[in-house]
């Protein structure tokens, strides 16, 4: 069984500065909801309700967001504002998280092993806060009971450009059947001619606790990091390592025209939104060059 969900939050967010200088990226909103709420939903939904965030000092928002605020409660009270005070209640009773500081950033496999302590040695899932899935409580579902069939680590895969392999983490699979996969090799943001194929993980995981001890034994990789695709190489010696793929949209929040691209496309859902942005964007466009052009 599947109960327990690692979500590494410590990293500087270096894609983002200066906005990341004191701001986390997964408190980012996509609208009006913070990037990470999207993540602890996803994993709700899937039914997986203990949530160990490895956090950092500079990290304190996303603990206040999941926290009783009852100031503000007090203040929408007194305003009337009922349906939002209804909202954020529901944030504050959503989870009740482990939060574990990653004490130096040394990448994201060492932040995974920082969360040995409050997983110990179960199977457990592990969710970047930089990726939403559409239906990503599906995709989780479907990596676990994959799990449960294999009883070995499970990595989520989707299709990315070619051009855009560098950018994630790419691995070379043999398909056993529609959607599962079994991981042949694994290298950390290849550039093209590296790649041995565009299927790149996506931040979904589920491993068996084996992974902390391949961890240990991982030394700094790509960027001077201790990279959790070098430690699934590792493990990859030992056990089998099944791959999901995803067949849902992926949204990478992760860097700045990604964002953006993203808070587009939930943007242009909403209808609240959607009729007064849609001419706006239009009128953008057909002025493209005009605004180019201006200082
Ligand atoms: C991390 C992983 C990478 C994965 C990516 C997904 O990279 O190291 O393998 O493909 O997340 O977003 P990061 O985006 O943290 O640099």
């Amino acid at each position: 069984m599947i109960r327990k969900a690692v979500l590494p939050v410590a990293g500087w967010g270096t894609r983002f500065l200066p906005a990341t200088k004191a701001m986390p990226k997964e408190m980012f909103p996509i609208i009006d909801k913070p990037v990470i709420q999207f993540i602890v939903e996803e994993l709700l939904e899937a039914g997986i309700e203990n949530i160990i965030f490895i956090t950092g000092r500079h990290k304190r928002p996303i603990e206040h967001h999941f926290d009783i605020n009852t100031d503000l409660e007090k203040h929408l009270e007194e305003a009337g504002k009922d349906k939002v005070l209804e909202n954020i209640k529901e944030i504050s009773h959503m989870i009740n998280p482990i939060y574990l500081r990653q004490k130096e950033q040394l990448g994201l496999g060492h932040a995974v092993l920082t969360a040995e302590p409050a997983v110990g040695n179960e199977p457990f899932l592990v969710s970047l806060g930089d990726i939403i899935l559409e239906k990503g409580s599906e995709v989780v579902r479907g990596m676990v009971e994959t799990f449960e069939r294999f009883g070995k680590s499970v990595i989520a895969l989707h299709e990315v450009d070619g051009r855009e392999v560098s950018k994630y983490g790419i691995a070379k699979v043999k398909r056993i059947e529609d959607g599962i996969y079994i991981v042949e090799d694994l290298i950390e943001k290849p550039s093209p001619e590296e790649a041995p194929s565009n299927l790149a993980i996506v931040g979904r995981y589920v491993f068996t606790p084996k992974i902390f001890d391949m961890l240990r034994r991982t030394k700094p990789g790509k960027g001077g990091e201790i990279q959790l695709t070098d430690a699934m190489r590792l493990l990859l010696d030992e056990e089998v390592i099944y791959a999901y793929k995803v067949q849902t949209r992926v949204y990478d929040t992760g860097n700045p025209v990604d964002y953006l691209k993203t808070v587009f496309e939930f943007a242009l859902r909403r209808e609240d939104i959607r009729d007064e942005l849609v001419p706006y964007l239009q009128e953008v466009i057909s002025k493209q060059t005009q605004l180019i052009d201006r200082p």
